[in-house]
């Protein structure tokens, strides 16, 4: 019965996240960007009113942060698992609506800026500000999703710098921290969640998004403080860097 702060929680994986984790009897608390464009989301809410907690959360706006802070510090005391899952890829509206950052001679630099501030520094932004709530749960974890094309050891595709290089930087980013805040007893790892059927993997993916958060967080409940800093797929197999 766990306390969980899920970001991007409106679709896709977050989605999958909430619906397993009410399913277990954990406490959510969903980050949502727009919460009105999310049915599912909705339907849980009326479904589960004491269980899940929506919470207006845009990644890169510091205020938004702060404001999910004070909600959890009120509603909640303290946090046991953080699941930072928000992110986009090259094609996403917010990255401009088109596939431009896959192509070189078209690389914008602002539009890579925002890439890695979604993707890799929003991140680490919200697990610092939460740090305090985590070190006072029980058995705290902060779990955050990354891909095989953040894989330095990927070597099928050339192309796609933003993506690739944003999952590289936020794999290091949650290693960095791992190492460090295992000394307040926060296991941090981080999670290739495979191929999925989600706006972001398409139809042809092989996975669900509910396969890849199940498999996610059964892996979760089992950590120990040994696999602090490790790059896991969804199934619990080592990742290469
Ligand atoms: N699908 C795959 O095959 C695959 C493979 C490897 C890794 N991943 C990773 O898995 C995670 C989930 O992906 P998905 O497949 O579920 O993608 P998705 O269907 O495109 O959903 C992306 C989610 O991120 C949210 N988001 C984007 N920018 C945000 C921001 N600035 N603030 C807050 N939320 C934001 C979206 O919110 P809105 O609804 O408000 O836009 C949405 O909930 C991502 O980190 C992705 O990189 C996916």
């Amino acid at each position: 019965m766990a306390r969980v702060l899920i970001t991007g929680a409106g679709r896709g994986l977050g989605l999958a996240f909430v619906r397993s984790c009410l399913t277990r009897g954990d406490t959510i608390w969903a980050g949502v960007r727009q919460p009105e464009k999310s049915p599912q989301l909705t339907e849980l809410k009326a479904k589960y009113p004491q269980e899940l907690h929506l919470v207006p959360l845009d990644v890169t706006d510091a205020a938004a942060i702060e404001n999910v802070w004070q909600q959890l510090h009120k509603e909640a005391g303290a946090l046991d698992l953080l699941i930072n899952n928000a992110g986009i890829n090259s094609m996403s509206a917010d990255a401009g609506g088109t596939a431009a950052h896959l192509r070189l001679g078209e690389l914008d630099s602002n539009r890579m800026l925002a890439m890695f501030h979604i993707n890799a520094v929003a991140p680490l932004m919200l697990a610092q500000r939460c740090i305090d709530l985590l070190a006072t749960g029980d058995n705290p974890r902060i779990i955050s999703i990354s891909s095989w094309l953040g894989s330095l050891a990927n070597k099928a595709s050339g192309g796609n710098y933003s993506y690739c290089a944003s999952k590289t930087a936020l794999n290091m980013l949650m290693r960095a921290l791992a190492l460090e805040v295992i000394s307040k007893g926060i296991i941090t790892v981080i999670f290739n969640p495979g191929w999925m059927q989600t706006d972001m993997g398409g139809p042809r993916a092989k996975l669900t998004p509910d396969e890849s958060a199940r498999g996610i967080l059964q892996v979760t409940d089992n950590l120990t403080a040994s696999d602090a800093g490790r790059f896991l797929n969804w199934d619990g197999t080592e990742h290469p860097w």
